[in-house]
C-alpha cells in the first residue's frame, strides 16, 4: 500500500498559552524529545518515509526540528556529545518532509485538505499529534495491517466513559468481527452525551483512501463551527467505500491538555530506563505529603508507633 502521512499541527495551542505564543504546542517536551517526535518516530516504525506537516506561518520551528543543523552536530561532536541528537538525526535521516501552511483555522477537516496537492493515489496514514501512543506494536502500523488487510479505511478507536463521549468523535458499529475490529455504520463528531450511539471513540490515527479528499470538498461546517474530519469520513462512508475501526493495542495518553501533558510526562518518567528510580521516589514521597495534607497520616503510622505532628 502506497502511503504517506499527514499530522496536522497548525492550531494556536491556546490551552498552553502563554508557553506556545511563540513556541508551537507540538514541541513541548514529553521528557526527553518534543511531542511531534514521538508521532514522527511512530510514523518511521510504521514503515512510512513521507510526512506532510500542516503549520502555519508562526510554527517554523517544527520544519527546524526535522532539519539538519550542522553547526550544532559539528560542536557535539568535538566534545564527544553527538549522542544527544542520534534519535532525530535518524528520523531526519529516514523521512523526507513536506511543510504546507494553513492559513485560516478552519477545523480539521480542513487542514486535512490543505495536504491534496502532495498527494496522487496514496493512502493517508492522518497522526493528530496530541495523540500519544505506547504500545509494543505502533498505533499506525496496527491500523495499516487492518487496512491492508480488510482493503478498506480504518480509524483508530478506544473506549471511554459515556460521561466523555462528547469529547470526541464516536462511531455506531454495523458489526463487530473480533473483540478488536468493527465495521462502522455511522460517525458523529462530539455528540451529547444521550445522543451517542456508542462509547467508541476516535483516537487520533486513521488510514484513509485519498477519496477523503473529495468527501472533504465543499464540507459545510459542523460541530465547533469547525469543517470537521469526521463528518468527511462520514461522506467517504455513504459515498459506498467500507470503513473499519480497530481497538488500538496499546495505551493512550492525551497530552492536549495542562493535566494530560504533565501525565504523559509522569507515565513517560516511569517508563524511562534514566528516570523511572528518581520519578518513582519522587511519587512515593508525594503520596506520602498527599495522605498527611489530607489529615490521613493515620495510615503512615507504623504499628505501635506514635507520630509526632
Ligand atoms: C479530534 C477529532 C475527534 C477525535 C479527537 C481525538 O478532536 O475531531 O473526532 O475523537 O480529535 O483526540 P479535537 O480533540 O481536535 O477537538
Amino acid at each position: 500500500m502506497k502511503i504517506k502521512a499527514i499530522i496536522p499541527a497548525a492550531g494556536f495551542g491556546t490551552r498552553f498559552l502563554p508557553t506556545t505564543k511563540a513556541v508551537p504546542k507540538e514541541l513541548l517536551p514529553i521528557i526527553d524529545k518534543p511531542a511531534i517526535q514521538y508521532i514522527v518516530e511512530e510514523g518511521v516504525n510504521s514503515g512510512i518515509k513521507d510526512f506532510v506537516i500542516i503549520t502555519n506561518k508562526y510554527k517554523k520551528a517544527i520544519e527546524d526540528h526535522f532539519d539538519k543543523f550542522l553547526e550544532l552536530s559539528n560542536a557535539l561532536k568535538n566534545n564527544n556529545k553527538e549522542i544527544l541528537l542520534q534519535d532525530i538525526d535518524k528520523v531526519i535521516e529516514k523521512a523526507k518532509f513536506l511543510f504546507i501552511k494553513q492559513h485560516e483555522q478552519l477545523g480539521l477537516g480542513h487542514a486535512i485538505s490543505m495536504a491534496r496537492p502532495a498527494f496522487s493515489d496514496e493512502h493517508l496514514a492522518i497522526f493528530l499529534p496530541d495523540d500519544i501512543f505506547s504500545c509494543q506494536t505502533p498505533a499506525m502500523s496496527q491500523l495499516i495491517k487492518v487496512a491492508i488487510q480488510e482493503k478498506c479505511n480504518v480509524i483508530a478507536v478506544q473506549e471511554v466513559p459515556k460521561e466523555d463521549v462528547s469529547r470526541y468523535g464516536i462511531i455506531d458499529v454495523r458489526r463487530q468481527f473480533t473483540p478488536n475490529l468493527f465495521q462502522v455504520k455511522d460517525l458523529v463528531e462530539k455528540p451529547a452525551r444521550n445522543a451517542a450511539p456508542s462509547n467508541l471513540a476516535i483516537v487520533g490515527r486513521y488510514v484513509l483512501s485519498p477519496g477523503i479528499f473529495e468527501s472533504l470538498e465543499d464540507l459545510q461546517a459542523g460541530s465547533g463551527g469547525e469543517i470537521q474530519l469526521t463528518d468527511g469520513i462520514q461522506n467517504l462512508l455513504f459515498s459506498g467505500e467500507k470503513v473499519f475501526a480497530y481497538k488500538i493495542q496499546g495505551e493512550r495518553f492525551d497530552a492536549g491538555t495542562i493535566v494530560g501533558w504533565l501525565k504523559t510526562n509522569i507515565e513517560f518518567a516511569l517508563k524511562h530506563p534514566k528516570y523511572s528510580q528518581e520519578i518513582q521516589r519522587l511519587l512515593s514521597n508525594l503520596d506520602r505529603d498527599l495522605l498527611i495534607m489530607q489529615g490521613k497520616a493515620e495510615a503512615l503510622k507504623p504499628k505501635n508507633q506514635k507520630l509526632f505532628f
